[in-house]
């Protein structure tokens, strides 16, 4: 399955981890129909880590926790169709999960057939308890050919986290996406760590394979998992700009049952979903003025000579941040300009003087979504 743009969806693991079920699931599911994100592209409900027995039955086949998913996991792929929607599951290529659920180490192909038979629709595939003398790219490409061979059409999402120079052969393994960070924590610091080290790796993400940044925190507020001290909604704007312009798989992590009104804008702004689902997949790049690396911007080419420009500051205070239209593509001697909407606040942005720049609160940015116009 090539997908050409990242996948949406919601994943159970950033709130709830081992403390999820059917209910939990199917009332997440409804809520991205209710509430719109189906509608804005999120289709994915994912079910992480923590859903199975801790030992395999007597044929050697994964079984769901029956207190958990009493009804099975058949029975929620069918209800997940039903709404429209597309059911994704976990494993792991260790001898366990990373929660020490049984893993998919030498029963590739028998998890795979089983995973397709449920229905399921996406493969979460985690590197935890990998034997050191396993090679972590043939345990994904075992699993990239199971999945191939099951009989489903299964998107499959790597997760060995960038280790053992993933990227090098990430895409020779059949991943839809790879993730290229460790696990995020809603704090600002873990977003910007995980932002900074997108850095030098944009080269390996795109079109085929995601470059995966991991799951969001937006509107955790530091409850759940993953929870910690929570984040400003600047920084969750800062955040979800960030994961949009890079091109990143976009899986909402908080309860979305409860999310607040200013959740659900930063999650569905239409520009921002404008830029991440471009049809074209040209891939995006950083710029740097002067070598500061804690105020880049990101650009990115779109379908129909459009372009997405995205200042961001990772201060701690206010700061400048500008680019050039020179950098973009677009000089003063070609007699054009550009003008367009800013994400979050649709103000109407233009370079002047071949020049935009915006004073910028600590931890904020501005996006636009640009027309290329006569000066
Ligand atoms: C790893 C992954 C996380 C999550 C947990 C589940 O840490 O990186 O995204 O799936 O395992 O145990």
């Amino acid at each position: 399955m090539i997908k050409n743009i990242p996948p949406m969806g919601w994943n159970t693991w950033n709130t709830f981890a081992e403390n999820i079920n059917e209910e939990l699931v199917l009332a997440s599911a409804e809520t991205l129909l209710s509430s719109g994100l189906k509608a804005a592209g999120y289709e994915y409900v994912v079910v992480d880590d923590c859903w199975a027995l801790r030992e395999r039955d007597k044929d050697g086949k994964l079984v769901p926790d029956p207190e958990k998913f009493p009804h099975g996991m058949k029975y929620v792929a069918d209800a997940l169709h039903k709404m429209g929607l597309k059911f994704g599951m976990y494993s792991c290529s260790g001898a366990m999960t990373c929660a020490s659920y049984p893993a998919s180490l030498d029963r590739e192909y028998l998890d795979a057939r089983t995973f397709a038979r449920w229905g399921v629709d996406f493969l979460k595939y985690d590197y935890c308890f990998k034997p050191v003398s396993a090679d972590g790219k043939n345990l994904y490409r075992r699993m990239g050919m199971a999945l191939a061979n099951s009989g489903r059409d299964i998107l499959f999402s790597g997760c060995s986290w960038g280790m053992d120079d993933t990227p090098a052969w990430i895409g020779s393994t059949g991943a839809n996406m790879w993730r290229s960070t460790p696990d995020i924590f809603d704090t600002w610091d873990s977003v910007k760590d995980l932002f900074k080290r997108q850095y030098h790796i944009l080269p390996y993400g795109g079109v085929g394979c995601f470059n995966d940044m991991d799951m969001l925190i937006v509107g955790m507020h530091g409850k759940g998992h993953v929870g910690l001290s929570g984040c400003t909604d600047d920084e969750y704007r800062f955040h979800f700009a960030a994961w949009c312009m890079l091109a990143s798989p976009l899986m909402i992590g908080c309860d979305i049952r409860s999310m607040d009104e200013t959740t659900k804008q930063i999650l569905t702004d239409p520009v921002l979903l404008s830029i991440v689902k471009d049809p074209r997949g040209n891939r995006p790049y950083f710029l740097f003025y002067y070598g500061n690396e804690d105020l880049p911007v990101i650009v990115r080419a779109l379908d129909g000579g459009d372009v997405a420009v995205g200042l961001f500051n990772l201060t701690d205070g206010r700061a400048n941040v500008w680019v050039t239209a020179d950098d973009i593509g677009v000089p003063v001697f070609s007699g054009k300009t550009l003008i367009g909407k800013e994400a979050y606040t649709g103000e109407e942005g233009r370079f002047v003087n071949g020049t935009l720049s915006k004073e910028l609160p600590p931890h904020s940015c501005a996006v636009w979504r640009m027309k290329v116009v006569n000066a």
